[in-house]
């Protein structure tokens, strides 16, 4: 436990503001596993609903038992009532930052969700940002929260899991903390030393622009990939091939990814938010953000100059954004259908984990009744796949090559 008098004024550890969504969920979790009371505050009735009854709203391995065990054991209880909020020392808001359509960043999401509940906010307690934000908007709560005149501090500690490895990454990752002063700083620590005694001290600014570097780089990397993929590709030649045999026992190119949809709900935003934050002078981002967003626009591209799509009905087999998962948000496998159903008769997609799209066909289905067939998410499941149609594999999980 944290060992504050602070907590001795307050029934919870922590309250999560965002607390059932794919961050802040397995974040409330995986604090209750090592003992801290735990409070959620989430607008989502029907999350809430579930969350209490040791049920997940989404897929993550290994946090279905971990949160039953916390429920049964009194430790985390979730809730609509933003006066939940009053219960914690540290609150803990994680809600989501999207950019809009027109790729523009809310700076005031934060602010917004944190106004829903600021009358809630007591003396004593250390407000932590977890979101991924703009930068400078830690520096705006902190405004808005001395504006209100309450003594409370404020940090900034990034999340950095990946989703579908939250349960072990929360322990493992070095954790990012900061603030303005050297006593929330040590707050905030105190607290994720709960998780890990990996400890990386920031200054807030810094840890911004960390958990954006974070993002962009990955995106870079994966762009990098699927372009080279792409100049292979056009030639008649195997990216995977290559890439396989230049990374092999070849450590300077050993992070090189191989090629695929670099989809989800963080890279692409989190790009945008860079680079509106350099005011759109951020070539490398927005190259980056045309090839990864382009790659479904080049599959259908190059099929069609095989296929005579419009009569054929093709099948795309996973639609969540990533291997593995059941999240569809910003999937590339949705842009691939749009584009698919503009050019071929038919498209039926089947996803083995996606529970959200009433769309969707089993699996037999798609494969009995598609001329061609499209990989849009690499699940563990099509490794065995068996059929005599085409296969349009970027990914090589069938293992037959990623010509296309
Ligand atoms: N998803 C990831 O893998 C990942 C990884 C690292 C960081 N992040 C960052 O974490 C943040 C959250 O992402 P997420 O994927 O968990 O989003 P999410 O949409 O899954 O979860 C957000 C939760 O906040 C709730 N919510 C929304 N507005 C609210 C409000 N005003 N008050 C209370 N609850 C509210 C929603 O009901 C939802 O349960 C984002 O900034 C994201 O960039 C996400």
């Amino acid at each position: 436990m944290t060992g504050t008098s602070e907590l001795d004024r307050f029934d919870r550890h922590l309250v999560i503001i965002g607390g059932c969504g794919h961050v802040g969920l397995p974040l409330a979790i995986a604090f209750a596993s090592r003992g801290a009371r735990v409070g959620i505050y989430d607008v989502s009735e029907s999350s809430v609903t579930m969350v209490n009854a040791g049920r997940m709203p989404f897929m993550e391995p290994g946090a279905t038992e971990a949160l039953q065990r916390a429920v049964a054991a009194g430790l985390l209880e979730a809730s609509t009532d933003p006066a939940i909020v009053s219960t914690a020392e540290h609150v803990v808001v994680v809600i989501g930052t999207p950019v809009d359509e027109h790729l523009n960043p809310d700076q005031a999401a934060i602010p917004n969700a944190l106004g829903g509940c600021i009358e809630y906010l007591r003396d004593g307690q250390l407000l932590i940002l977890r979101s991924t934000v703009y930068p400078g908007v830690t520096a705006l709560v902190e405004k808005m929260v001395a504006g209100f005149g309450a003594q409370i501090e404020v940090a900034f500690c990034p999340e950095r899991i990946a989703e579908g490895k939250a349960m072990t990454e929360l322990f493992e990752l070095p954790q990012i903390v900061s603030a303005r002063s050297v006593a929330a700083l040590e707050r905030a620590a105190a607290l994720f030393g709960m998780l890990t005694s990996k400890l990386v001290p920031m200054s807030p600014e810094e840890a911004e622009l960390a958990k954006l570097f974070t993002n962009v780089w990955r995106y870079v990397k994966f762009a990098t990939a699927n372009q080279l993929y792409m100049m292979a590709n056009d030639r008649g030649l195997d990216f995977e091939r290559i890439r396989q045999g230049l990374t092999a026992d070849y450590p300077r190119a050993a992070d090189m990814p191989a090629a695929g949809f670099a989809a989800g709900p963080c890279l692409f935003k989190d790009t945008m938010q860079l680079a509106a934050f350099n005011h759109n002078n951020f070539a490398l981002g927005h190259t980056a953000m045309a090839i990864n967003e382009g790659l479904p626009l080049y599959v259908v591209h190059r099929l069609e100059q095989q296929y005579d799509l419009g009569s054929m009905t093709v099948g795309i087999l996973g639609m969540a954004f990533k291997g593995g998962s059941d999240d569809i948000r910003s999937s590339l496998s949705y842009k691939l259908k749009r584009i698919l159903a503009f050019k071929a008769d038919a498209v039926l997609c089947t996803d083995p984990y996606v529970t959200v799209d009433p769309g969707l066909l089993p699996l037999a289905d798609v494969l009995s009744r598609s001329d061609l067939l499209v990989i849009g998410a690499p699940h563990p499941e099509y490794q065995d796949l068996v059929t005599d149609k085409p296969v349009a594999d970027i990914w090589n999980i069938l293992g037959q090559g990623v010509r296309i």
